[in-house]
């Protein structure tokens, strides 16, 4: 039988989705496996995991070989154990009997420098690395409103407003829904500031989008794309997320709340709404495969797609393990065609030829 291997950093993370998907794989011929990567024995190559015993619906412990086919789950934070794993995931990544479903994409920065020379290049935010803090205060004189976010962030983590007012300079950040604001009276404050922030991680900048709502609420539309069971990319759904009054951000992990797409966009006037469809449309469909030209094969990709206060539309974000959440509160019906989709995907490449997928080792391989 076929092992579906599922990667992730602990036996506890996304438990709910992961034993959907093994109540759902013996029915179609497979059995799952799931496994850190540090427990892979460097010696004999077994690894030590859980296999889903689908008479008992239970976990079972045991010693297997690394599973051929794998389904990459693994956040990486800034500890100790990220750090370990990042540089196995790497390896595994490289070895030729090895096929993952997805195999990431880089950070935030990379992805804009690949994309900008791109079809799609009108739809990204300009984006600079922060390489000093004299390049953030020219900006902020220039655009007087601009955002510095992580170049490796997620989740709507250490991302800040910065606006110039005629003396003083106001910084905003949200955590938890709180939006926390502070007021620095000039630049040789915000400057000690500045330098303290850029220590803990590398930035990069944008100019500030104007993404609220006329409710003066950020939101994003959040559309997950997927390769079904013959590896061709379709739509899986989409979702409006937003965020909370006068704060920055829709991350749902930062308290936003989803709406249905569909019921939003009635709200829109019509001619609006008909252009952002199409709009929607044309980079739907040359996302995935411009990312698959520039970067390594996908499996599914997280879209975030901004509308600006003049109708302009922005590619935000996207993620290469994007979560389920949009979409299973908006369209709870796709359930079963969530929890199955990584299963064919997989069953699909275990049965075609992987040498043409596998000429990529001159790209470089990110996570
Ligand atoms: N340039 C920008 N201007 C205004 N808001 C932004 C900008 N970039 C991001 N945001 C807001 O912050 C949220 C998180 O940004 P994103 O780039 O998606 O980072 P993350 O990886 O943390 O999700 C976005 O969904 C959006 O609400
Ligand atoms: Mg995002």
């Amino acid at each position: 039988m076929l092992t579906f291997g599922i990667m992730t950093l602990n036996m506890e993370s996304e438990n709910s989705y992961i034993n959907e998907l093994a109540n759902r794989a013996e029915s179609m011929g497979m059995e799952v496996f799931r496994f850190i990567p540090s427990d892979i024995h460097p010696h004999n190559l077994q690894v030590k995991g859980r296999k889903y015993d689908s008479r008992t619906n239970a976990w079972l412990e045991c010693n297997a070989p690394i599973p051929t086919i794998i389904y990459d789950r693994c956040f990486y934070g800034e500890d100790d154990h990220s750090k370990q794993c990042l540089p196995i995931v790497t390896w595994l990544k490289s070895r030729k009997d090895l096929t993952f479903l997805g195999y990431g994409l880089p950070n935030k920065l990379e992805l804009y420098q690949a994309l900008k020379s791109t079809t799609l290049s009108s739809y990204l935010p300009s984006t600079q690395a922060v390489l000093s803090i004299e390049s953030i205060l020219t900006e902020l004189t220039l655009r007087k409103k601009i955002i510095l976010k992580p170049i490796n962030g997620s989740q709507g983590y250490g991302i800040y407003y910065l606006k110039k007012n005629e003396k003083t300079i106001h910084v905003k950040t949200e955590k938890q829904k709180r939006i926390i604001s502070r007021i620095f009276p000039n630049e040789a404050k915000l400057t000690h500031w500045l330098t303290l922030l850029l220590k803990q991680r590398n930035y990069l900048l944008q100019p500030y989008l104007e993404l609220s709502n006329k409710e003066n609420k950020p939101f994003d539309i959040r559309i997950l794309l997927q390769k079904n069971e013959l590896g061709v990319w379709g739509e899986q759904g989409r979702g409006v997320r937003i965020g909370t009054t006068g704060g920055l951000l829709s991350n749902l992990a930062a308290g936003g709340s989803v709406i249905n797409f569909k019921e939003w966009l009635v709200s829109l006037p019509p001619a609006k709404g008909e252009y952002l469809q199409q709009e929607l449309k044309f980079i739907l469909t040359s996302l995935p495969s411009t990312l698959e030209k520039a970067f390594m094969p996908l499996f599914e990709i997280g879209v975030d797609i901004g509308i600006a206060k003049d109708g302009s539309i922005w590619i935000l974000d996207i993620n290469s393990k994007p979560g389920r959440k949009v979409i299973l509160s908006t369209n709870p019906e796709l359930q079963d065609s969530l929890y199955t989709k990584p299963l064919l995907y997989g069953k699909y490449l275990s049965q075609t030829d992987q040498m043409e997928r596998k000429v990529y080792d001159e790209k470089t391989l990110s996570h």
